[in-house]
């Protein structure tokens, strides 16, 4: 049954091609070691920060009168909002722990020679960018 339904699914949108391709057939080079988990680290850290962001503005007042009341609020009374505040405050440091093992690996690997100096640039510009 399940097969029948993918292979409905192949003849329209080549789903398992890509499947194979993309994951469970991916070249990694048998080099790649601990060290090459920091990219998808920082991946996840950044996806955190932007969602428990969205969570706090919603009770946060950038006021100078009203921010530390609203900070009490979120840590008080919203529901779960301590831990979507520590997840927040915890994750800024994870961040900059996390890219910087990331530069580093790309450091002591050459990561940045080529044919992958585009992305070692496209990297710092995005470090300058959420760092600015
Ligand atoms: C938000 C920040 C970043 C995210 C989410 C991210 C994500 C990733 C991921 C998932 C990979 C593939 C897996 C791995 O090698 O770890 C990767 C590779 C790479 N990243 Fe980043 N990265 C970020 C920042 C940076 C920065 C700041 C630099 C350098 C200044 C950089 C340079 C590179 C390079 C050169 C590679 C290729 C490594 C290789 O194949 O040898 N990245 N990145």
């Amino acid at each position: 049954m399940a097969e029948q339904a993918m292979t409905w699914v192949d003849n329209r949108f080549p789903a398992t091609k890509m499947y194979k391709e993309h994951m469970s057939e991916y070249y990694a080079p048998k080099a790649q070691n601990f060290w090459y988990f920091f990219g998808s680290l920082a991946l996840l850290v950044l996806v955190i920060q932007i969602v428990t962001g969205i969570f706090l503005v919603m009770h946060y007042k950038p006021d100078a009168a009203l921010a530390f009341a609203s900070v009490e609020y979120i840590m008080r009374d919203v529901p779960w909002g301590w831990l979507i505040r520590y997840m927040h405050s915890t994750g800024a440091s994870a961040f900059f722990i996390v890219v910087y093992l990331h530069m580093w690996r790309g450091l002591i690997y050459g990561s940045y020679q080529k044919p992958r100096e585009r992305i070692w640039i496209f990297g710092v510009a995005i470090f300058l960018c959420l760092m600015a």
